[in-house]
C-alpha cells in the first residue's frame, strides 16, 4: 500500500513537472508568436537599415547577416573562357562573377568592371536601373522620387543613396511584418501575364514571389515622361517580358516583335540579346515548382532553437543545410540525394560545354566571312540563328541551379541552343567556301585572357579606373550616406575588403 502511494506520487509529481515543462515551452511559444506577429515599430527613416531590425527580429537578424559567409568568390570568365567572346562588346565580356551571399550584393555591384568607373553623378555608361535588384534603399528612392525619375539617369545619380544591401525592407512591410513586394515591376508583369498578383497570391506562392521581385528575367524598356517642371525625360523601366508567358520561347518572341537588342555583337556583329536570370521563371517549370515547393522551403528552412521555430534567412546552397531543407519530404540518404544533385550537373555541362564552343565558333567564323567579303544580306540568316541560339543557351545557365531546379527544361534549351549554333556554322562553311575559305579554323580561345583580347577587352586599363573610382568617388558617396542617415558604417564590416576578379 505504502509502496504503491510512493509510486503514485512519484507519478504525479513527474506528470505535473512533465506538464510545467510543458505549460512553460506553450507560454514561451505563445509569447513567440506574440512577437512575431506583433507590429514592429521600425521607423519609415529606419526601415532601409537592417540594423534597426535587430532588436525585435533577432534570429532573423544574425541568420540574414550570415549571407556574409556565402563569400567565395568565382570569376567565370575563367572557369569557362568561351564567355568573353560570347559577350564581345558587352559589359559581361569584362567581369563577370558566381552569384554569392546577398551580404554582398550590393559591394559586388559597386565593384564589377561593369558598372565601369564614374567621377561624379552624371558620368559612366549604365543606367540607374542596375542598382534595382541590389538593395531596400531603391523602393525607398522609387517611393520619394517617383518610379520613372528612378529609372532615369546614370548609375551614378544614385551613389550615395543606395548603401544598404538586400534585407528586410525588400520583402517585409515594416508596419505589419508581413512578407511584401514593393517594387511594382513585379505585379506590372504578372498582370501582363493574365497571372495573379502578389496581393492576390497564395501563402505559399508569396513565398517565391518575394524572390522573384530579383530572380527573374528583365530588360530595360525605354519610357519617355515629362517630369513636373515640363522636362522631357526618358527612363529606362525594369521590365519582365512576360507577356507571352513565363517561357524562353515566349520571351524571345517578346523581344522578337519588338526588334529589340541588348547590344551588337562585336565580333559577328549580331544583334544580340542577354538573358538576366530567369529563375523564378525556370524553377515554375521543375518538378519542384509544379508540385508546389517554394523557393523558402529550400532556401530559408525553419530551424529550431530551444521552443522557437524561426525561417532561417541565411539564404545559401541548401545542399549545405539538407537536413533542415530536403529531409523534411524525402526519405533517400543525404548522401544519395547529393549524388543525384551532382548527376544533373554533370548532364548540364556536358551539353553546356558543346553550345559554348559551337556558339564561340560561329561568331568567329561569321567574323572571318566579313573579312572575305561576305555581305550583311549573306550573313542574315546565320546571324537569326546566332541571335536565337544564343539566347536558349543563356536563359538555360544564366539563373546557374537551373540543371537542379528544372533539369528537363534546361537540357531541352541547351540541346536547341547547340542544334540551331551548328545550323550557323553550318550555313557559315558555305559561305566561306563561295569567298574561297575552306577548313578555316577558328583562333584558340581556351583561356580568359585570350578571349579577352579576341573580344577587345582592355582589361587593364578598365582596372586602373576603377581602382580610382573606389579610392575617391565611393569613399564620397559613403561620407555622404553617412551624413544623410541612410547608413550605419557598422554595416559595411568587410566590404571595403571584399573580394574581387580583379584584386585578388
Ligand atoms: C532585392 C533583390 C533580391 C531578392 C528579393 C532576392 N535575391 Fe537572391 N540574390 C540577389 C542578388 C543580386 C544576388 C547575387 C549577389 C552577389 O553575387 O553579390 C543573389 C544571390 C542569391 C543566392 C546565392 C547565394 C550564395 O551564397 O551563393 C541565393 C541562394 C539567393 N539569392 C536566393 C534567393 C531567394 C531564395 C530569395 C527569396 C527568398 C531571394 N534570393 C531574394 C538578389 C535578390
Ligand atoms: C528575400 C526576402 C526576405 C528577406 C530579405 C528577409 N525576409 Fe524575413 N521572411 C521571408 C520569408 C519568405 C519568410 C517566411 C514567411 C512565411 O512563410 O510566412 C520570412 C519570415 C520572417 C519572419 C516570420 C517568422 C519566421 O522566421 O518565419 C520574420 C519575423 C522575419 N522574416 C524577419 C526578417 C528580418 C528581421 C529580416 C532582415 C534582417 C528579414 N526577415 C529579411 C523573406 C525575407
Ligand atoms: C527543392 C529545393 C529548392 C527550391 C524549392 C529552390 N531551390 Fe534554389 N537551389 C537549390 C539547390 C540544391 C541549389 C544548389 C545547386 C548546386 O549548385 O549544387 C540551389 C541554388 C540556388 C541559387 C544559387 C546559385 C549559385 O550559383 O550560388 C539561387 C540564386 C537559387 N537557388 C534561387 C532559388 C529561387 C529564386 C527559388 C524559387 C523560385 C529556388 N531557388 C527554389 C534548391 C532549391
Ligand atoms: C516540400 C517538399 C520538398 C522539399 C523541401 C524538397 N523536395 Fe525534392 N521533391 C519533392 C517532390 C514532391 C518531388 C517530386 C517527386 C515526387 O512527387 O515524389 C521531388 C523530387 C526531387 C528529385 C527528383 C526530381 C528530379 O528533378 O529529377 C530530386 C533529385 C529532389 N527532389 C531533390 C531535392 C533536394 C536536394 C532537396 C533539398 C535541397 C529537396 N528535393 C527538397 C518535394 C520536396
Amino acid at each position: 500500500m505504502k509502496m504503491n502511494y510512493k509510486l503514485l506520487f512519484a507519478g504525479s509529481t513527474l506528470a505535473i513537472g512533465v506538464m510545467a515543462l510543458l505549460a512553460g515551452s506553450v507560454n514561451e511559444r505563445e509569447t513567440e508568436r506574440i512577437a512575431l506577429n506583433a507590429t514592429p515599430i521600425i521607423s519609415e527613416k529606419d526601415k532601409n537599415k537592417n540594423e534597426s531590425w535587430e532588436r525585435y527580429y533577432p534570429r532573423q537578424y544574425s541568420s540574414w547577416k550570415k549571407t556574409k559567409e556565402g563569400s567565395e568568390l568565382r570569376d567565370m570568365l575563367k572557369e569557362k573562357s568561351q564567355l568573353p567572346i560570347l559577350w564581345a562588346g558587352y559589359g559581361f565580356a569584362k567581369d563577370y562573377n558566381a552569384p554569392r551571399g546577398h551580404y554582398y550584393a550590393l559591394q559586388d555591384n559597386v565593384n564589377t568592371l561593369r558598372t565601369g568607373a564614374p567621377v561624379d553623378g552624371k558620368s559612366g555608361t549604365m543606367p540607374t536601373a542596375c542598382w534595382t535588384c541590389k538593395s531596400p534603399d531603391v523602393p525607398r528612392i522609387q517611393e520619394r522620387d517617383g518610379e520613372l525619375e528612378y529609372f532615369t539617369g546614370k548609375w551614378a545619380k544614385y551613389g550615395s543613396e543606395i548603401v544598404n544591401s538586400i534585407g528586410c525592407a525588400n520583402c517585409h512591410s515594416n508596419k505589419t511584418g508581413q512578407l511584401t513586394v514593393r517594387v511594382p515591376h513585379l505585379n506590372r508583369a504578372l498582370v501582363s501575364a493574365g497571372l495573379p498578383t502578389f496581393e492576390e497570391s497564395t501563402h505559399q506562392e508569396k513565398r517565391n514571389l518575394v524572390c522573384a521581385q530579383c530572380h527573374t528575367e528583365y530588360y530595360f524598356q525605354k519610357t519617355p515622361w515629362t517630369d513636373k517642371e515640363g522636362n522631357k525625360k526618358i527612363a529606362k523601366v525594369v521590365t519582365l517580358p512576360w507577356e507571352n508567358g513565363l517561357t524562353a520561347e515566349g520571351a524571345e518572341k517578346y523581344y522578337d516583335e519588338r526588334n529589340f537588342s541588348d547590344w551588337t555583337h562585336k565580333i559577328s556583329k549580331t544583334p544580340m540579346l542577354k538573358t538576366q536570370h530567369p529563375g523564378y521563371e525556370l524553377f515554375k517549370t521543375g518538378i519542384h515548382g509544379q508540385k508546389g515547393v517554394s523557393c523558402a522551403d529550400c532556401h530559408m528552412p525553419y530551424t529550431q532553437e530551444g521552443a522557437v521555430k524561426y525561417s532561417d534567412h541565411q539564404l545559401q546552397n541548401p545542399l549545405d543545410t539538407m537536413d533542415r531543407s530536403c529531409m523534411p519530404c524525402h526519405r533517400e540518404s543525404e548522401t544519395k540525394l547529393r549524388g543525384i544533385v551532382l548527376q544533373k550537373y554533370k548532364r548540364k555541362d556536358q551539353l553546356h560545354e558543346l553550345a559554348m564552343d559551337n556558339l564561340a565558333k560561329a561568331h568567329l567564323e561569321t567574323a572571318k566571312a566579313m573579312e572575305v567579303g561576305a555581305s550583311d544580306v549573306e550573313l542574315k540568316a546565320v546571324r537569326a540563328d546566332i541571335r536565337s541560339a544564343q539566347w536558349k543557351w543563356d536563359y538555360a545557365v544564366a539563373s546557374h541551379p537551373a540543371f537542379f531546379h528544372a533539369p528537363e527544361e534546361t537540357l531541352r534549351l541547351l540541346a536547341v541552343a547547340n542544334e540551331t549554333a551548328m545550323q550557323a556554322r553550318i550555313k557559315l562553311v558555305s559561305i566561306l567556301a563561295q569567298h574561297g575559305v575552306i577548313n578555316y579554323m577558328a583562333p584558340d580561345f581556351s583561356t580568359k585572357e585570350q578571349a579577352q583580347a579576341l573580344a577587345g577587352v582592355p582589361l587593364s586599363k578598365l582596372v586602373e579606373a576603377k581602382k580610382q573610382f573606389k579610392a575617391t568617388l565611393e569613399k564620397e558617396w559613403h561620407k555622404q550616406a553617412i551624413k544623410n542617415g541612410n547608413l550605419n558604417i557598422s554595416s559595411r564590416k568587410g566590404l571595403d575588403e571584399a573580394k574581387t576578379s580583379y584584386s585578388k
